[in-house]
This record gives structure tokens, C-alpha cells and sequence, in this order.
């Protein structure tokens, strides 16, 4: 036996980590059946010192274990080693690090600094920020001692890269990311060791506006005052002789203007390389005219530390055609939707400017289009352009202040006198497309013998690689927001194509610090100044009291912990937002106590919850023909779904959360919530329903929720369950349903036992249809299900938004056949359910156990199934015949002839 995949708060040898850790391993083994019988765990600080020492544990637990030793100190490497021992009473042990950062903002001896370059006030729009500023810090490293190790705490108002004499350090874009920045900035460790010299070293950091300056963002704040840049770092020389040097940001750092002459975010970024400053991050750079940095207002109150959150490439892409339209642009295709930027080889004289504004779709004649159309305000200048102007020496330029959602760019190049060159000049091998992400594990793959679903697989990972930079986000090109309802929708798919525990864990802080004091939860986090004006205006809409929420979207204050915890066994994240969610738990009990319907019986409706603002399903097909154009269409489709989709998530909320209470041990709160969550569930079964059982709106989603969460009276549930497979029929065997209801559409047929017309949606080829979009060139999942018509004409609607990517859940558990029993598939259950159309599939899922494995193939009347079970794991296989084979760990095959 042996160990793998040591991890510390999911990640492998972190640095620079901010909170009490909890550790994972995983275990291998020849050997079939292998449970862990019990583990050692010891950490101990470099010197030797004991920090933490178990003892034996007779325990399953391989993952989540939380650190209870003596209190870490800050800025330390600490070891740590597992042991552990099986029921064969073999032993296997491994060692890993991690390392701690400033634990406590108090610790901080540095300040932040500002430039004070003429600056001028931001607007929305391409052009309109001031330059990005670059400082720098020249300090020394006693050339007579031995430097042991050196690392560097940064973090910048704005978006910053990183340099140390004259070299980028690491791969970092867009640090230090995005976060409810008012109450946690981020800041990043880095180690410098292997960059620093003897004696003469500088430090420089280049700052874009990034998210913290746009006015996409920030709108209030920006648009009162003229505000700049500002880092804030300290450098931490260690001596082997055990002395240390420390190096802090101060008003000697010089602050100077460079080749960026404005960036943002959405906008772009307009780069003049003729201003480039040769050398500006090395020790000798001549900075005379550079002006001294002064101290800034802020405080160290908000950093945290973030050991993570590398946004980096995931892949790049060649340009696969360079064209002309008919309305003659210059395009360049790379063939995948994807966020990111273009990395050109400049080749041109001085003077001469390129310009690239990138888009995702043609139209139907195949010119330009941009699906960024702003109806509320928001996305309004995401002009997603870069400018260039060539210094007249050869280099690669890539944009570092902004990343777009793009598949195509618009390229443009002019002469120094302001002539436009023709297409000529534009040569593909000169651009290459650079996909960003948080860089995160692979945890899932699928595959199968319809080249179709594995398009449409390619689309959903493609839109969650676009929508995981930093933050969840809704789509990277219009708004690159964290819309919560968005998240909450695609949580179990995201968790289960790749290890975003981190990532999630870090962004529910700011879900956290979002939520407002009555427990509301906002619909989109960071709760930034543009949807805080947003969500002041519906609540003024809806005579609420305070800022509105949407049911689904709030909600996620529960469901994405308690989905972490149902898919990965995390207590952890369970135990950190347990206030988080009753907060949330007592605002919806809030909201439903208000008396809206007079006509309902008192002691009934006040558990309804049915007062407020909501966007009700969202997106529903048939009620969104001409995308947002039709607002009247959209307005009336939100408030009648919002009749069932409000109560029935608050029912879900409330009852979700009982359950965690009951994980817990909270006795008291499991008791409370339960009966809350009847009491709902009785308020729903007594008010939803008209006379003949009909629900209070006539969409196919009102019927897939409520048969889903168990709430048609059983004296309806037959009808129900004819009346869903009616409507499907009747609209031509296609879905009609939206965000808050899709999650649940084909789990709710194969619940009813009509898995064949789960299988039919999935196959159907015709709009609104997943196929659909494959069959229509989607290399992404699109916002809306029409966002491409027949004839090709595109919409103003993003192509990509993963939400709709979560029926992949589905494909793993049906098709893949892969589902968990318990918390963390721990107790797993293999049941693919086979349908004609497909020949084979194969799915593999990398647990916290390990890896699972499901592979099956139609071989003439034989179907051969192959399990793998990772160890520490047990699995129920259920063969077509219903025959079940309980197994454990091991390689398993199956050949059911039917
Ligand atoms: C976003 C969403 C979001 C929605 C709220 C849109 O602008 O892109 O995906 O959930 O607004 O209804």
C-alpha cells in the first residue's frame, strides 16, 4: 500500500495559507477490499518541534481532517506526515508542507503606498482609465551571509504583475484576483529565493485598474474621485545564520507611468510599447524622474491571506482561419469560445497600431457580431479591445490588465501615418489564443460513443474553464460577475469535472461577508456598487424593505455548501457558513411571515414565502423568444414562476439546512428547521394548489419542482406525473424550462420512471435543445437555449454561461452510471442505464477516496462493464437485471447479456 495525493486545505503543498488547515490522502493498493483502519498524523515546525501529534486514530477518515494542534505561527514552513494503516494491517506513511503567511493583519510592518501621477477619473469604455503604474523597490541582501530563503507578501489595488530584477515572477495573471475587496483582499506569498541576488535586488510591480478600479464594479466609488494605484508588500530575507532582513513597501518606492496607457477589466487594455521603460525592475534602472510613492489611507485590516488562485493559461489555441467578411473585417477564428486574451508576435514598424476587439459570434453572414447588449446598465463598456502601437522592435505582447470572452477577434492594423493596412498583413501564425483559469485538479472525464454529447460535454468544460476565473462567474464577456443562482445551479457538475473546493471555499467568504444584516443574501458577490444599485432598485420595485434577492439565488448560501458536503464528505465548509445559512434560513422565515395574499388562510401563508422581489425560473424558452428584447415577455414570465419557485426553494433552503444541522450535532437547530421546513411543505400542499390540483402557474418547471422535492399531495402526484410527460410532448418532445428548474428536469423523469424521455430531451436536436446548440456550432453552453436561430441570426445573449452545462451531473449518473450513496461517494452506486443510442461510455470521477471508474461497451448482445473502486470506498453495482453485487476496492468486469 501507498499514499498519494497529500493535500492540505485540497491543495498540494501550499504557500502562504491563512487559516487552520485540514489535511487529505489517498490510499493505494494492490489489493481488493482495502478500508483504512485508523491514521498518525504529526506536524511539526522545521526545527523539529512537535505542533501536533494525533496519536493513533481508529478512523475512515481520509480527507478533512482539521488541524487541533498548538497555534501556527505566522510566516513558517511547517512539515507534516501521515500515517496510516489498513485492514490488512498494512502501514504506508507520507510527508508533506505547508507554509503560513502573515496570520494576523496586526502583524503587518509594511504600508500601503500610492502613486500620485496626474490621474484622471475613470469611465466606462475602451480608453477611458488612467495609465497603469509601475513601482518599484530597490533594496539590498547582505552580500555576506547566506540567504536561507526569501519570500514576498503582495497585493495591489487594482490588478498587479510581479517582478524581481528584471524577471516575471511565476504565471500569475490577474493577481491578486477578485473578492468583496471593502472586507478581503487578497494577498499572495511568493518565494524568491531562486530570484534574489547578493547585494544589489529591485522589486517592481506593474498595476492595471483590474477589478478593484472598474467602473463595471465599482461604480460609486469611482465615479467620486480620482483614485490610484496602491501596493502594499513586505520581503522577508532569511540568513542561514538565522537573522532576517525585512524589505517593506514605503515612500521610497518610485511610482512611474509605462506603455499601458489605460486598462480595465471589460474595456481593455491600450499598450504604446514605444514607452516601454528597458529595464525598470532591475536595480540599476535610471529613475530620476520617477516620483516617490506616497502612504496611502487604507489599512492591512482587509488582507488575507490566499495560498491559491493562480490564474493562469489553460491552453492555447493557433488561429484555425484568418478572413475577410463580406462587410470586409479582418477575423481571425480560433475555433473555441473561451476567456482569455491574444498573444501576438508584433513584427511592425513604429509608430504602427494594431487593435483587436474580440467577440464570440458571426452573424448569419457570417460578419462580425457582438452578443454584448446592455439592457440594465450592466456590461455597458465591455468593449473587450486591445490597442497596440509598435515601438519598431520585434516582441510577443500579450494584454496583462483584462481578460475577454472571445472566440473571434476583429483585427485591425494601421500604418504610423494613420492608414489602414489591408489583409495581407495579417499573417495567423502571428496570434495565438491564451485560455485562462483558476488553476485547479482535473477530477472528471467523460466520453461515450455519441460525438455529439461529447460536444456538448467539450462545451459545458469549456464554459466552466471561462466562468472560473478567480470567482464563479456568470459569462466572461458581458459581465464577469458572481451571480449567485448562477453558481448555486452548477455547483454538483463544477465539483464534479474538477476540484473546486478551493475555489468555492474561498469565494462563500465573500458569500459570507456579502450577506447583509437581516441575513440576505445578495444575487450577485462580491456584492459590488453596480448590483448593489440593482438590487436598491428592485427592492423599491417590489415595496420591499430592504435591498432585493431572488429565491435560487440567495439560496446559495446552502446549497453550495451542503453540495461540497454531499459530494466531497467537506464538514469543513459545512461548519465555517453553519451561521451563514441559518441567517439566511431566518431571512427567508422573515420574508414568508409578510402578508401578501389576503385570500390565504393566516396561519398558512405566512410559511409561503411569496413576498419580495424574484426572477422567478429565468429563461424559460418559450417566454423568452426574442432573448431580453421582449421585456413585458420576460417581466410577466418571472412573477408567475416566482408563485412556485419561491416557496419551493425556500422549502429547500430550510430544509437542506435541518439536515446540516443534524450532520452537526445541532440538536436544538435540527429540531427547529425540521419542523419549519413541514410546515412549509404544508403551506405549499395547502395554498399552491387550485381546485383539480393544478399548480399556480402552468409551466413545465412548476411541475418538475414540485415532484421533485416530493411536495404533490399523493392524491395528485399521478397526474402530475402524465400532465409533465403531456407538456414535454405537447411542445414537440423539447424542454421548456429554465435556470431554477432545468437542474431538476431529467432527475425528475427518471424519478418517475420515464428515463426514455429524459434520454429523448437529451437526444432532441430541435431548439431549445442542448444538440441544438452542438448542431448550431456551439463550442460553449449559451445563456439562453435560443441563442443561435435556425437561420444562424445570433442573439444578444452570452455564448457562454455554464448554468445550463448542469445537466453533465445527469450524463455522469445515468449514462456514466456513477452516483453517490452517501456523503462523498464513499458508499458508491455503478448503474449505468443504458439506452440505444449509445454503443459505449466511459466515466471516470477522481474522489476524495481515489479514482472511480465506470467503463461499459455493447459487445453484440453482451454489454462488458468495467468498475474500478478506489480504496477506502464500497460500491452497490446493479446490473440491468436488478442482480446487485456489493463490492469494495478493486477491478471488477461484468458481462450482463441481455
Ligand atoms: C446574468 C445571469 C443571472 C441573471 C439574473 C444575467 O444578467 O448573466 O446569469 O443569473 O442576470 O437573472
Amino acid at each position: 500500500m501507498k499514499l498519494s495525493h497529500l493535500r492540505v486545505l485540497h491543495l498540494e503543498n501550499p504557500l502562504g495559507i491563512g487559516e487552520a488547515p485540514y489535511f487529505s490522502w489517498m490510499m493505494e493498493s494492490e489489493k481488493d477490499n482495502v478500508i483504512q483502519k485508523g491514521y498518525e498524523i504529526k506536524v511539526q515546525e522545521e526545527n523539529g518541534s512537535i505542533m501536533w501529534d494525533t496519536g493513533w486514530i481508529a478512523s475512515e477518515r481520509n480527507s478533512f481532517v482539521t488541524y487541533e494542534g498548538s497555534e501556527l505561527k505566522s510566516c513558517r514552513r511547517y512539515l507534516w506526515s501521515v500515517k496510516v494503516k489498513n485492514n490488512y494491517d498494512e502501514t504506508a506513511s507520507a510527508t508533506g508542507w505547508f507554509e503560513t503567511a502573515i496570520l494576523d493583519s496586526s502583524l503587518w510592518k509594511a504600508q500601503w503606498i500610492e502613486d500620485c501621477l496626474p490621474v484622471k477619473k475613470r469611465k466606462s469604455g475602451f480608453g477611458n482609465q488612467p495609465p497603469a503604474t509601475m513601482f518599484r523597490k530597490k533594496f539590498l541582501v547582505d552580500a555576506d551571509k547566506t540567504v536561507q530563503s526569501v519570500r514576498g507578501y503582495v497585493t495591489a489595488h487594482g490588478v498587479y504583475d510581479l517582478y524581481l530584477n528584471g524577471i516575471r515572477v511565476g504565471k500569475r495573471k490577474l493577481a491578486p484576483g477578485y473578492a468583496s475587496y471593502e472586507k478581503i483582499l487578497p494577498y499572495q506569498t511568493y518565494d524568491f529565493t531562486d530570484f534574489i541576488l547578493k547585494g544589489k535586488n529591485a522589486l517592481g510591480l506593474y498595476v492595471g485598474d483590474g477589478w478593484y478600479f472598474s467602473p463595471e464594479t465599482s461604480m460609486n466609488q469611482i465615479a467620486t474621485a480620482e483614485v490610484h494605484h496602491g501596493v502594499i508588500f513586505e520581503i522577508h530575507i532569511k540568513y542561514t545564520d538565522g537573522t532576517e532582513d525585512v524589505v517593506c513597501s514605503d515612500e521610497n518606492v518610485k511610482t512611474g507611468y509605462g506603455p499601458v496607457i489605460s486598462s480595465d477589466m471589460f474595456a481593455g487594455e491600450n499598450y504604446d510599447a514605444t514607452k516601454e521603460c528597458k529595464g525598470w525592475s532591475e536595480y540599476d534602472y535610471e529613475d530620476m524622474s520617477w516620483k516617490n510613492a506616497v502612504l496611502a489611507k487604507s489599512t492591512a485590516d482587509n488582507l488575507v491571506p490566499e495560498a491559491d488562485d493562480v490564474i493562469t493559461a489553460v491552453k492555447t489555441f493557433e488561429a484555425e482561419k484568418v478572413f475577410v467578411t463580406a462587410k470586409g473585417e479582418n477575423v481571425i477564428d480560433f475555433g473555441q469560445n473561451m476567456a482569455g486574451i491574444v498573444r501576438v508576435n508584433c513584427k511592425f514598424p513604429k509608430g504602427y497600431k494594431i487593435s483587436l476587439t474580440h467577440f464570440e459570434a458571426l452573424d448569419e453572414k457570417g460578419n462580425f457580431f457582438n452578443t454584448i447588449l446592455s439592457t440594465n446598465g450592466v456590461g455597458a463598456g465591455a468593449d473587450q479591445k486591445v490597442e497596440y502601437i509598435s515601438s519598431g522592435e520585434e516582441c510577443t505582447y500579450e494584454p496583462s490588465f483584462a481578460y475577454f470572452g472571445f472566440r473571434y477577434v476583429l483585427v485591425n492594423i494601421w500604418d504610423a501615418n494613420g492608414s489602414e493596412l489591408p489583409a495581407e498583413n495579417i499573417q495567423a501564425e502571428d496570434f495565438t489564443a491564451v485560455a485562462l483559469s483558476t488553476k485547479k485538479q482535473n477530477s472528471g472525464k467523460f466520453v461515450c460513443s455519441d460525438e455529439r454529447l461529447n460536444q456538448l460535454y467539450s462545451n459545458i468544460r469549456w464554459s466552466q474553464y471561462s466562468n472560473m476565473i478567480s470567482i464563479p462567474t456568470d459569462c466572461p464577456q458581458r459581465e464577469k460577475a458572481g451571480w449567485t443562482g448562477d453558481a448555486a445551479i452548477y455547483i454538483e457538475t463544477a465539483l464534479l469535472n474538477e476540484d473546486v473546493t478551493s475555489l468555492f471555499s474561498r469565494w462563500m467568504k465573500s458569500v459570507a461577508l456579502d450577506q447583509q444584516s437581516d441575513g440576505m443574501v445578495p444575487m450577485v458577490v462580491p456584492f459590488n456598487d453596480t448590483y448593489k444599485n440593482m438590487a436598491i432598485m428592485m427592492g423599491q420595485m417590489t415595496k420591499m424593505d430592504g435591498l432585493a434577492t431572488s429565491a435560487g439565488w440567495g439560496d446559495v448560501a446552502v446549497k453550495v455548501p451542503w453540495t461540497m458536503y454531499e459530494v466531497t464528505g467537506n464538514r469543513h465548509i459545512l461548519k465555517s457558513h453553519y451561521t451563514t445559512m441559518k441567517k439566511w434560513c431566518d431571512y427567508i422565515e422573515t420574508q414568508a411571515q409578510k402578508r401578501v395574499r389576503e385570500d390565504l388562510p393566516k396561519e398558512k401563508e405566512k410559511y409561503l414565502w411569496n413576498s419580495g422581489f424574484h426572477y422567478g425560473e429565468w429563461l424559460i424558452p418559450s417566454t423568452s423568444t426574442a432573448g431580453f428584447a421582449d421585456e413585458n415577455a420576460v417581466g410577466n414570465a418571472m412573477a408567475m414562476t416566482a408563485l412556485y419557485t419561491a416557496p419551493i426553494y425556500g422549502y429547500y433552503s430550510i430544509s437542506t439546512f435541518a439536515k446540516v444541522a443534524d450532520v452537526l450535532g445541532e440538536t436544538k437547530d435540527f429540531v427547529y428547521y425540521s419542523k419549519l421546513a413541514e410546515k412549509m411543505k404544508d403551506a405549499i400542499q395547502s395554498c399552491l394548489f387550485g381546485p383539480d390540483g393544478e399548480p399556480p402557474a402552468e409551466y413545465m418547471g412548476a411541475y418538475v419542482l414540485l415532484l421533485y422535492f416530493d411536495l404533490v399531495p399523493a392524491k395528485y402526484r399521478k397526474q402530475y406525473e402524465t400532465h409533465l410527460i403531456e407538456m414535454i410532448e405537447n411542445n414537440g418532445n423539447c424542454l421548456d424550462t429554465g435556470f431554477l428548474a432545468t437542474p431538476y428536469l431529467l432527475d425528475t423523469l427518471k424519478k418517475i420512471g420515464r428515463v426514455d424521455k429524459a434520454y429523448e430531451l437529451l437526444f432532441q436536436d430541435k431548439s431549445p435543445s442542448w444538440i441544438y446548440e452542438v448542431e448550431h456550432g456551439a463550442t460553449t453552453i449559451w445563456e439562453t437555449w435560443n441563442a443561435v436561430s435556425k437561420e444562424g441570426i445570433p442573439q444578444h445573449v452570452s455564448m457562454n454561461h455554464y448554468s445550463f452545462g448542469c445537466v453533465a451531473s445527469w450524463m455522469f449518473k445515468t449514462i456514466g452510471g456513477v452516483t453517490s450513496l452517501n456523503p462523498g461517494y464513499r458508499h458508491i452506486l455503478i448503474r449505468p442505464i443504458f439506452d440505444d443510442r449509445i454503443d459505449w461510455a466511459e466515466r471516470e470521477y477522481m474522489s476524495e477516496q481515489g479514482l472511480i471508474s465506470c467503463k461499459w461497451k455493447r459487445e453484440g448482445k453482451v454489454i462488458k462493464t468495467e468498475v474500478t473502486i478506489p480504496c477506502n470506498a464500497i460500491a452497490t453495482v446493479v446490473l440491468p437485471d436488478g442482480s446487485r453485487n456489493e463490492i469494495g476496492s478493486g477491478r471488477y468486469v461484468y458481462n450482463y447479456e441481455g
